[in-house]
């Protein structure tokens, strides 16, 4: 099993709609478990349409909620009875958790592991370096703008303090509003691989809100990062 980590320095570039997608995109041939460790904002659910959901627990194990056949999902959002309850934790409590999601659950029989996190250089990512099975890489998303190319420097080199190797970088909402193609610079100057390029797109601000991934489709710009992912070495095979 390999673990994708889905970070970014800046918040809300897209991480959740990234991981959902990517997940939804691989689910189609591996078996893949999505953990949503951002336990402030936990929006997995929400976007996959699973919101109101609960994990159940079965010989002392927790079992996650199926999406489909192959993507099972375990969040922090389904252990709250309602969604608007704020969850006040510090370091501590937040690492026993993300401990728990990852051991009390059989991630091992899945072919990939992708895991949303918060942004930024927290305690949930540094808690999910730690305790994550090996081979784990990051994939760090960013939006065009110069604001958030400085952080996602910040990130890059984040990770690798973690000893995470840096998979690739994606640019979210590309377009006339944030610009395009900063991000791919970044990852050429930093000899890092670019993994694409999402457009900024109303169908699929509605497609999160609506709990309709919009990889659903197939072929779309979420498949082309599937396969590059792939091609970089991101399966293996766990038989
Ligand atoms: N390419 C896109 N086009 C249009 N809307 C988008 C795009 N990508 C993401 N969004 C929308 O932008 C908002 C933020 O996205 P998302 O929640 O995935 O970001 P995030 O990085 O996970 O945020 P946070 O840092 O709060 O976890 C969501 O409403 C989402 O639907
Ligand atoms: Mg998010």
């Amino acid at each position: 099993m390999k673990s994708l980590l889905v970070m970014s320095g800046k918040g809300g570039v897209g991480k959740t709609t990234v991981a959902v997608n990517l997940s939804v995109a691989l689910s189609k041939k591996y078996k893949v478990g999505l953990l949503d460790v951002d336990i402030h904002g936990p929006n997995v659910p929400k976007m996959l349409g699973l919101g109101g959901k609960t994990l159940q627990y079965a010989n002392g194990r927790i079992m996650p909620v199926s999406y489909n056949k192959n993507l099972d999902v375990v969040s922090m959002a389904f252990l709250l009875e309602r969604e608007d309850t704020p969850i006040v934790w510090r370091g501590p409590l937040k690492h026993k958790a993300i401990a728990q999601f990852l051991n009390d659950v059989e991630w091992e029989k899945r072919d990939f592991l992708v895991v949303d996190l918060p942004p930024g250089t927290g305690d949930e990512a540094i808690s999910i370096a730690q305790l994550v099975k090996k081979p784990a890489e990051a994939i760090i998303v960013s939006t065009p703008q110069e604001v958030a190319l400085l952080d996602v420097k910040k990130c890059i080199g984040f990770a690798r303090s973690l000893n995470v190797k840096v998979l690739g970088l994606i640019e979210n909402m590309s377009g006339d509003i944030f610009g395009s193609g900063n991000v791919k610079k970044v990852a050429d100057n930093m000899h890092i691989p670019f993994l694409g390029s999402i457009p900024m797109d109303r169908k699929i601000a509605i497609s999160g809100d609506t709990g309709k991934p919009i990889a659903e489709g197939g072929k779309g710009e979420f498949s082309k990062i599937v396969e590059r992912v792939i091609t970089l070495g991101g399966q293996e095979n766990t038989d």
